[in-house]
């Protein structure tokens, strides 16, 4: 039997699925420390990360530093088994940092100095925070990087923010000139003939953006956002690289936000040996809600793309409810459970939570935690965190399981600051997010394991690729998504699609000017309709109602699949597919309501032969998932229901994974019941760990 491809453990020694989280014994005096580890014993918790924010615990005063308690905390951990995420303290400015150096504080958009507080509040491109930066990381590595604990680096903490000083002002110029060479080059992409904004000399660009910067050349806005994610991420590989020439085997991580825009997500991923981020879906406990369970199920995807499906660490979850949720509502029973395991199901290979201990004090005093301030270990949500860790401790098998996806649907930072810079069309907000995520939701409904990449991804792999509202093309996107459709592969494009190049300038001769030919189509004009306005679309016998934009379309090669029923432009084409080479390329001109979107892509994806992980009959609201093991398929059924859900998997051959036994055909899942089998090789001896 061909050995099926694994990736490599998130670290040299994983022997488990990490289950832990952010742990500051720093804040408590050490009596409580000997109750954590016990009570860490008790949950399964076997990784720990230490020392986000310690900055002033480990240098209470410049070069003089106090390392002996995280020595202790260290030796604790190794004694114990479990492993160290081991944090450079860099997200917080010490006092005495900021007092003696101010500089090392930002500047707001109108030019003040921060006063110190608050936390992710330096400069980045300080020279004196850089230089302590890498000081207090030199230090750490020196003393810990062979120490049996530290499994891997976490730098800094949800990098985040801009600063808007004289130096990081220079830097984006210098960063400019090295994007552009000359002036000549900045005002040809600017269209900066436009209101005179021709600069006559480099001091003459300065810091976009409101409330008392340029916010008129797209151009620049753009670069601002570019430059700005570009300055983080080199902050990160300063760090990096610095901890790298002391522990070169050691990995970097850094926690990641979600689609958060500051930091292009895609770019950051390339730096880090694994990605980590920090997963706060909101739940509102209704029936089936999208914007938490949907939209964390997105982000997981995105987040495991990011490294071509590499496993990631769910770095911070909240154990209860966030103290920062406008309603912090409890989670209800089987919430925790199903919560932890949809992100293994998605690809993590961790779950980790903020925080191990509730603050008794200070902003995140009621931040859920695994140790409430009751410390009580009979309380509902330790218990919970108990099942948990106990339940990913048997599931030792799905480490560096692939997630087998066909089908990639497109998420893109450039794609994102592009439709937010551009001044037209914006009476109804865009809203790219939500319309990637509406198409990853029909897909998400059809239980179709998705990947979410960016448009310069390598497209080869997949059968599907659906693209909402691409309304930048960065360089080489036209290429290689023609290439993608003539290779075989089926793309699906809508409205808003190829409008601009990289400087924010039009394409001119016919909206999607690049994609013309793959398309079969040309855009003549789009009509923005008001918020109680509609259109409707005529397509396979079903009429569907649109909102927001039509895109009146002319074909040029295309087949007209569905057009558009209501006024001037009744009867004209709407939904078109194009043959083109040994693909098809499809053309949505219209935002269509999520009826239509979840019949198209189940009507493509089913022609293409992509079906869900197991043959099953389940109901709305239930997930099925699958990571492809060593030593068999492990598949997930999720109910995302807070009502009971029976499941029938229409075979025979699942065992369950943690007790290996056979569970017959039929499921019963509670609301926000969870459960996992493994489907085992055939020839494949599956033994009870
Ligand atoms: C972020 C931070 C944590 C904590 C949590 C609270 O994820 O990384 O330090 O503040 O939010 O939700
Ligand atoms: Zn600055």
């Amino acid at each position: 039997m061909t050995p099926r491809h694994t990736f490599p453990p998130l670290f040299r020694g994983q022997q488990s699925l990490l289950h832990g989280g952010d742990y500051n014994p720093e804040q408590w005096s050490e009596d409580v420390w000997a109750s954590d580890a016990e009570m860490m014993r008790e949950a399964s918790v076997n990784s720990v990360t230490l020392g986000v924010f310690s900055w002033v615990n480990l240098e209470p005063e410049e070069g003089r530093y106090t390392f002996d308690w995280l020595d202790k905390i260290m030796d604790i951990q190794a004694r114990d088994g479990r492993t160290v995420g081991l944090a450079t303290p860099t997200a917080a400015v010490p006092g005495w940092l900021s007092q003696k150096y101010p500089e090392v504080l930002r500047k707001t958009p109108t030019g003040d100095r921060r006063k110190h507080g608050n936390r992710v509040n330096m400069c980045w491109s300080s020279p004196v925070f850089q230089e302590k930066s890498l000081e207090i990381g030199s230090k750490l590595a020196e003393r810990y990087g062979s120490h049996p604990a530290l499994a891997f680096w976490h730098i800094s903490n949800e990098y985040g923010g801009h600063c808007y000083c004289e130096l990081c002002e220079q830097k984006f110029r210098e960063w400019l000139q090295i994007r552009y060479g000359t002036l000549d080059s900045v005002n040809t992409a600017y269209w900066a003939k436009f209101w005179s904004h021709t600069y006559t000399d480099w001091n003459q660009i300065t810091i976009p953006g409101e409330p008392i910067g340029e916010t008129s050349v797209h151009g620049l806005t753009m670069d601002w956002k570019r430059f700005s994610s570009q300055q983080i991420i080199d902050f990160y590989k300063l760090e990096r690289d610095n901890l790298k020439s002391f522990t070169p085997d050691v990995p970097c991580t850094t926690n990641l936000m979600g689609t958060y825009d500051v930091v292009d997500g895609f770019a950051i991923a390339k730096e880090m040996d694994f990605v980590s981020w920090d997963s706060y879906p909101w739940f509102t406990n209704r029936p089936y809600d999208v914007t938490g369970w949907i939209q964390a199920s997105f982000l997981h995807d995105l987040n495991r793309s990011m490294k071509q499906g590499k496993p990631f660490l769910l770095m911070e979850c909240a154990p209860s409810a966030s103290n920062w949720y406008s309603v912090m509502h409890l989670k209800r029973p089987g919430q925790h459970t199903l919560e932890g395991l949809q992100a293994v199901a998605h690809g993590a290979d961790g779950v980790q939570y903020f925080q191990w201990r509730q603050s008794s004090g200070s902003m995140e005093q009621y931040h859920g935690a695994v140790v409430a301030h009751n410390d009580r270990r009979e309380a509902r949500v330790f218990q919970d965190v108990v099942s948990l860790g106990g339940t990913l401790q048997r599931l030792d098998g799905v480490i560096g399981a692939p997630v087998p996806s066909q089908v990639a649907v497109i998420y893109d930072w450039e794609v994102d600051w592009s439709i937010q810079t551009g001044l037209g069309y914006r009476s109804q907000r865009p809203q790219y997010g939500r319309t990637v995520l509406e198409h990853y939701k029909a897909l998400f409904e059809l239980n179709i394991e998705t990947d979410v990449i960016d448009s310069v991804s390598d497209f080869s792999s997949y059968k599907l690729v659906v693209a909402p509202m691409l309304y930048m093309l960065r360089p080489g996107v036209a290429d290689s998504l023609a290439q993608f459709v003539r290779d075989g592969g089926t793309l699906v494009l809508t409205y808003l699609s190829a409008w601009v190049d990289e400087d924010s300038q039009a394409f001119r001769g016919g909206y999607p000017e690049p994609l013309r030919s793959a398309l079969g189509i040309w855009s003549e004009e789009l009509d923005e309709l008001y918020p109680d306005q509609q259109n409707r679309v005529q397509w396979n016998d079903g009429i569907f109602a649109t909102s927001d934009y039509s895109e009146l379309i002319h074909l040029s090669g295309a087949e007209a699949l569905g057009s558009y029923a209501d006024d001037f432009y009744s009867g004209r084409a709407a939904v078109t597919r194009n043959q083109y080479g040994k693909g098809a390329a499809y053309y949505v001109a219209s935002r269509n309501e999520a009826s239509f979107t979840r019949s198209l892509l189940g009507q493509i994806t089913q022609e293409l032969g992509i079906f869900a992980p197991v043959s099953a009959q389940v109901p709305e609201g239930v997930s099925l998932r699958r990571r492809v093991g060593a030593e068999g398929d492990f598949v997930f059924v999720l109910n995302y229901n807070s009502k009971p859900a029976h499941v029938d998997l229409e075979t025979e051959s699942l065992l369950d994974a943690e007790t290996r036994e056979s569970i017959g055909s039929v499921v019963e899942l509670p609301p926000f019941g969870s459960r996992v089998f493994v489907r085992p090789l055939v020839g494949s001896r599956v033994e009870l760990r």
